[in-house]
């Protein structure tokens, strides 16, 4: 057990890869191999992350006054490196999406305005630190499902299998950063747990909305075949080990690294 250990203790210096995915050349391609569900899910997600990376960057990077330390300074500066490669691929990928028939680049839009917004409401650095360590804790529960579900990985198309395996790797290579970050600079149970409580509801809203904006504007299969896909989606154990993920950021005592899922990584085949 590993809870409280800060990331270069754990991992040392993160390593920033910068793959292809070839989304900005290839032809279109279904994002899944037959389910509509899938398809909208992962496309869904994809437009949420260049604007929601540029707001945990500039959070991050609000705070690099604050410390001495050159260990915290460099973790500081892996963190902003990996998820400026994230928005980027990200960029890329959401415009595959457009040409694929999505309304992505509205979406995307439509997040960026929301975060704008999110910025103009809590403009302090410690509320925007919260936010992001709120949303840094859900993208490592996604990304820790991601990388144990064999069967949700061998039902993409491989470029997309492997963008998510990447990026899923380096959300739980720093998952521990910003939350370390907010600790140093004194921690606030109460907001942690409300801006939590707020990032799940608006995130699942938006989902859901994202994605029956996507299947409409694509129905690749009946509304009867998406709600079975739906459904078994759902009632899989998968969503137990989420549920459980999310909870624990509830506790007082939690820490990134109480669940030491780095065992995972060497199993994901990433494109370096
Ligand atoms: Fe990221
Ligand atoms: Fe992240």
């Amino acid at each position: 057990m590993t809870g409280n250990t800060s990331t270069f203790e754990k991992i040392g210096p993160l390593p920033v890869r910068k793959p292809d995915f070839g989304f900005k050349k290839k032809n279109t391609r279904p994002i899944s191999e037959n389910d509509a569900f899938l398809d909208s899910l992962l496309s869904a997600l994809s437009v949420f992350l260049p604007a929601g990376e540029r707001f945990f960057i500039n959070a991050v990077k609000r705070t690099k006054d604050q410390f001495e330390d050159p260990t915290i300074q460099e973790e500081i500066q892996y963190f902003i490196n990996q998820e400026a490669q994230h928005s980027k691929q990200h960029l890329a990928f959401n415009r595959y999406l457009e040409a694929c028939g999505f309304p992505a680049l509205e979406s995307e839009a439509q997040i960026d305005r929301i975060l704008e917004r999110v910025a103009k409401m809590f403009p302090s650095r410690e509320d925007q630190l919260i936010i992001t360590v709120a949303i840094e804790h859900c993208t490592a529960v996604l990304s820790n499902m991601y990388l144990q579900d064999t069967d949700l990985q061998k039902a993409l198309d491989p470029d997309v299998r492997d963008l998510y395996l990447w990026h899923s790797q380096e959300e739980i290579e720093h998952k521990a950063v910003a939350y370390d970050i907010y600790k140093a600079l004194g921690e606030n149970y109460f907001k942690r747990i409300a801006f939590m409580s707020a990032t799940l509801l608006s995130f699942a809203a938006l989902l859901i909305q994202f994605q029956n904006r996507f299947y409409n504007a694509k129905p690749t299969q009946s509304r009867l075949k998406r709600w079975q896909q739906t459904a078994k989606f759902c009632l899989h154990p998968r969503m137990l080990l989420m549920a459980r993920g999310f909870a624990n950021f509830y506790s007082p005592s939690f820490h990134p690294w109480q669940e030491d899922d780095l065992h995972l990584i060497p199993k994901a085949t990433v494109r370096a």
